[in-house]
């Protein structure tokens, strides 16, 4: 895994109000406290975020949004900003989720300015990208990732993206319980990688993290962290129960 410190990401989706958005991350500190080799970051909806940020202010986990506008400000009803986000105690926002791009219109080109919008801020951004279940049976996995991180970065400079995250998961994995295998993630780990050097040249590709998501759970975790392209885990449900979290968290204390 070259020098890549592994990053655990927790995505709570629209899950948890701002009392149990709390409660949550004060049981994950006690829990976390000590995993010092690894950085976790949770992401809480927008709602709870300022709450759950004094929650871990000072702690190993960093607090991340879900998603954000690329405009700093303006008549753009609903939509929240980098500096919103800054001024709520984040420090990650993911970027892209199948979910977004599924049910809320995202695509590679909004992905693109969101990245951009968030490298100026100096958020780090967690870009998702994945193939669905037919573009995988139809051997389009690797074109269909060709471009979605081609148009998503876009425009950029190799100086630009040195804090960038990608996470890939696959659309048939995420919630499912079906989790790609691990020779499945790697092989994709490992195209991804090559596609970042090609563009953006080796010290890039050989730095930046790249997560494996799709119903990531403790048991599994273990095999996936032993990739040598898999960098961590952005975890959907498993990363609602504390203890459950924490056990992903902890996955090298497991081996
Ligand atoms: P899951 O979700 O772990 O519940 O499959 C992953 C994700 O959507 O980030």
């Amino acid at each position: 895994m070259d020098n890549r410190r592994p990053l655990i990401a927790g995505n709570w989706k629209m899950f948890k109000t701002c009392s149990e958005a709390v409660e949550t991350a004060k049981h994950l500190v006690k829990l976390v406290s000590t995993s010092v080799d690894v950085d976790v970051m949770i992401a809480p909806p927008f709602t709870a975020l300022a709450q759950v940020s004094d929650v871990v202010k000072g702690t190993c986990i960093s607090l991340g949004a879900q998603n954000l506008y690329w405009e700093a400000q303006g008549a753009y009803t609903g939509e929240i900003s980098p500096s919103m986000l800054i001024s709520a105690g984040c420090r990650y926002v993911i970027i892209g989720h199948s979910e977004r791009r599924q049910y809320f219109g995202e695509t590679d080109e909004s992905v693109n300015k969101k990245v951009k919008s968030s490298v100026n801020n100096t958020l780090i951004p967690v870009m998702c990208v994945g193939e669905s279940e037919k573009e995988r049976e139809l051997n389009e996995t690797f074109s269909v990732l060709d471009k979605q991180v081609k148009n998503g970065l876009e425009g950029f400079s190799h100086d630009d993206l040195k804090t960038l995250v990608i996470a890939y998961e696959p659309v048939w994995a995420i919630g499912t319980g079906k989790t790609a295998t691990t020779d499945q993630a790697q092989e994709v780990h490992k195209f991804l990688r090559t596609t970042i050097e090609t563009i953006f040249g080796n010290m890039l590709a050989k730095s930046m993290r790249i997560l494996y998501g799709g119903s990531v759970k403790p048991n599994n975790i273990d095999e996936l962290m032993s990739m040598p392209d898999v960098d961590g885990a952005l975890v959907g449900g498993a990363s609602l129960d504390p203890e459950t979290f924490s056990k992903i968290v902890q996955f090298q204390s497991q081996t």
